[in-house]
């Protein structure tokens, strides 16, 4: 359904998307995952033809984005990051003018059907002044889903709503992929794409650095267990120490808010963690934390980055 090769875009000399090639299957849930400025956003503006690209090639639908944009936009849907709402509108007008912009026939029953799809009949005709975060962005689903597009793609479909309005919106990505649509999503929670996402593509500096399931980019991550040590202080001597014991394949060392925090790649990380924790208390440092568990998508992510995701 979609096929990106070797697309970049650039900006003077910024790489906001450099050289990444992928394909999405018909009916999948495909993420993109990556921090803030990743180039998730960027991508997605390509797809959906609202960003030129550079360099490369990315087919929807078996369309070419740059030679036929109004073709790949009549096969997609759109949940934008920035939401482009009309705030001077109720529920049910925003949804109709986009409508009337696709042209839909049955218009008055359409919009009905993609309303009750996300529970916002109730409240289509308050002005959306009158809706919280998650309604607005089940309205963006609504909106996206009124000329019936194959694919859907969704720029940070969750970002900041709380755990309830979340999960609505997983179900409803979730209800909308069983009916057949494939989906293209951004997101920066890895419990996000972990719980969703059929492939995830790891994004980091405008590059993919790692394409799985996330069970094989689990599996496949550092290490059989992650060692996490928080600590007030960290020296290049003891990491030097630590890197010595047996089993130990790879540490990272990231900041925290107060402390700094050892992640400690390790087979066997039961058995190891006595031994980091005596090498650790001979330099006198103070432990302030410790958990040992198997790698999340999160720590495959530090493992390719070494950086955090939010
Ligand atoms: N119009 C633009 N002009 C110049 N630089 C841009 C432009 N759009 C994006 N960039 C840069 O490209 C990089 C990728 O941005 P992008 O918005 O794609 O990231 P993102 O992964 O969506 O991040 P976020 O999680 O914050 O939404 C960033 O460094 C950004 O500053
Ligand atoms: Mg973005």
């Amino acid at each position: 359904m979609i096929e990106v090769n070797n697309l970049s875009k650039r900006y003077g000399n910024i790489h906001a998307v450099d050289d990444i090639s992928f394909k999405v299957d018909d009916g999948e849930i495909f993420g993109l995952l990556g921090p803030n400025g990743a180039g998730k956003t960027t991508t997605i503006g390509m797809l959906t033809t609202e960003i030129r690209p550079t360099e490369g090639k990315a087919l929807v639908s078996g369309l070419d984005v740059t030679k036929n944009p109004l073709g790949v936009k009549m096969k997609i849907g759109v949940v934008p990051q920035h939401r482009s709402l009309d705030k001077k509108l109720s529920g049910r007008e925003n949804i109709s003018i986009m409508a009337r912009a696709y042209g839909v026939q049955n218009r008055r029953e359409k919009i009905d059907d993609v309303l009750r799809m996300v529970g916002l009949h109730e409240r289509a005709d308050d002005n959306i002044k009158k809706y919280s975060g998650g309604m607005l962005q089940r309205l963006l689903i609504a909106r996206a889903l009124i000329h019936e597009p194959d694919i859907i793609f969704l720029d940070e479909p969750t970002m900041g709503l709380d755990p309830h309005a979340r999960r609505a919106i997983w179900q409803k990505i979730i209800e909308l992929n069983k009916q057949g649509k494939t989906m293209l999503l951004t997101t920066h929670y890895m419990e996000e794409a972990d719980a969703l996402c059929d492939r995830v593509a790891i994004m980091s500096e405008g590059k993919i650095v790692g394409l799985d399931s996330p069970t094989n980019l689990k599996k496949k991550g550092p290490a059989e267990n992650v060692i996490k040590v928080g600590l007030d202080d960290v020296y290049p001597e003891l990491i030097e120490k630590l890197k010595q014991i047996k089993g130990v394949k790879e540490i990272k060392t990231i900041e925290g808010a107060r402390t700094m925090e050892l992640h400690i790649y390790a087979e066997k990380g039961e058995e190891l963690s006595p031994i980091v924790m005596d090498k650790i208390k001979t330099t006198g440092i103070s432990i302030r934390s410790l958990d040992i568990r198997k790698p999340t998508l999160e720590d495959v992510f530090i493992s390719l980055t070494g950086e955090k995701l939010e």
